[in-house]
């Protein structure tokens, strides 16, 4: 299992570029997902990094190798597709096989290989079956099994379980965080889908229109992201912004003024930060920090205007505006909540659960003890 280090990579498609210079370290073990919208580059970078397209500028090593100049058939990579691609005539053996046999591999040991990914895969009842005789997630097994036999230094997924339907998505999702954890393999994975980013990565690396966003765990993106594109992206829902202005700033204390907040002028603190009074900003609001009653002390308060509510069983999202104001907020309340369209209800949100962006979406850092806050989000019983 190697790492893989990206240096300066960037691509072109005509005189779009779709790759804006990539630095990027993926650590040997690491599940690294690589989370962006629709037409960012993702499967640009995957496709580069197999060596299935080429870049205009920069560099790539796998493992201890640069591997500028050689062939995707021999960089030692196993890469599994959206479209599982699998041969339709073949069955489940022929297709795991099909490398091995064209490389002409000795034929115990392609017995060997084919037999431990189907036993990793849970596929050893199915090798004699066609493509067509199985489901989509004993199919997707199949194409990963493909890529395993290969024994490859690195695995490249491109939204593998785009195509399954939700419970097999989850199933599957499962699958591939214990597969990880029992090969230790080094994976990079393309998704667009924030759950997926959030459960399986040990990393995430966030793209947008080609250029790197945001590099770190899972919670460190979510807790504290870079920027309001990356804040905007990573959660479901998606965090919601508050337009404010800057009222004054003095001995590490900003003081923010935002449409519709009942509560008064709302105190940061702050480590230091060159904004002044009059410049705007925009306060992120997660759905999950907002509370519903009225506010107790030190708390941010507003009133709502209620237009409908989903109820999901665990939980129920109440979608609105600020009352007075055009701006959307989400709150995820409790398990059954009623409300009428229009209805007007009082929230309020802790101070310390805000996130704060200059004018150019910046994330402006605050003066909290970072690690006692990210230990408060994901402390587990003991
Ligand atoms: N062969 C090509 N020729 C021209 N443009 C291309 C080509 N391949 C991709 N593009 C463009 O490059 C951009 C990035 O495409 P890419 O497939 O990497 O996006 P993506 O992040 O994987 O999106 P999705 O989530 O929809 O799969 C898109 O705007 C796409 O239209
Ligand atoms: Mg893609």
């Amino acid at each position: 299992m190697a790492k893989v280090i990206l240096k300066g990579i960037r691509k072109s498609y005509g005189p779009i570029e779709v790759l804006s210079g990539i630095d990027l370290t993926i650590e040997n073990g690491d599940f690294a997902v690589i989370l962006g919208p629709s037409g960012c580059g993702k499967t640009t970078l995957l496709r580069t990094i197999a060596g299935l397209e080429t870049a205009n500028a920069g560099s790539i090593q796998i493992g201890e190798r640069i591997v500028d100049d050689i062939p995707a058939a021999r960089r030692q990579i196993g890469m599994v597709f959206q479209t599982y691609a699998l041969f339709p005539h073949l069955n489940v053996y022929q297709n795991i096989s099909f490398g091995m046999r064209m490389r002409n591999e000795p034929k115990d040991q392609i017995e060997q290989r084919v037999q431990e990914a189907a036993v990793k895969l849970k596929l050893e009842d199915y090798l004699k079956r066609l493509p067509r005789e199985l489901s989509g997630g004993q199919r997707q097994r199949v194409a990963i099994g493909r890529a395993l036999v290969r024994e490859p230094e690195v695995f490249l997924f491109d939204e593998p379980l785009s195509n399954l339907d939700a419970e097999l998505r989850v199933d599957m999702r499962l699958e591939l965080s214990a597969l990880h954890q029992q090969l230790k393999a080094t994976m990079i994975y393309v998704t667009h889908d924030q759950v997926e980013a959030m459960t399986l990565g040990t990393k995430i690396i966030v793209l947008d229109k080609g250029v790197l966003q945001q590099v770190g765990t899972p919670l460190e993106v979510y807790y504290h992201p870079a920027n309001k594109f990356v804040a905007g992206f990573v959660g479901s829902p998606r965090m919601r912004f508050i337009p404010g202005e800057v009222v004054s700033n003095a001995d590490n204390k900003l003081q923010v003024r935002a449409q519709g907040i009942l509560s008064g002028d709302i105190a940061f603190d702050l480590e230091g930060s060159d904004l002044s009074e009059g410049d705007f900003v925009d306060i992120g609001v997660r759905a999950e920090d907002i509370e519903c009653g009225q506010a107790t002390n030190g708390m941010v308060s507003f009133s709502g205007i209620s237009r409908q509510v989903e109820n999901m069983g665990h939980s129920s999202f109440w979608y609105g505006t600020i009352k007075d104001t055009e701006i959307e907020i989400i709150a995820r309340l409790g398990k059954q909540t009623q409300v009428k369209s229009g209805a007007q209800m009082e929230f309020s949100i802790d101070p310390r659960n805000l996130y704060l962006f200059d004018s150019d979406g910046r994330a402006i850092l605050r003066n909290v003890d970072k690690n006692t806050e990210l230990a408060e989000h994901v402390a587990l019983p003991s």
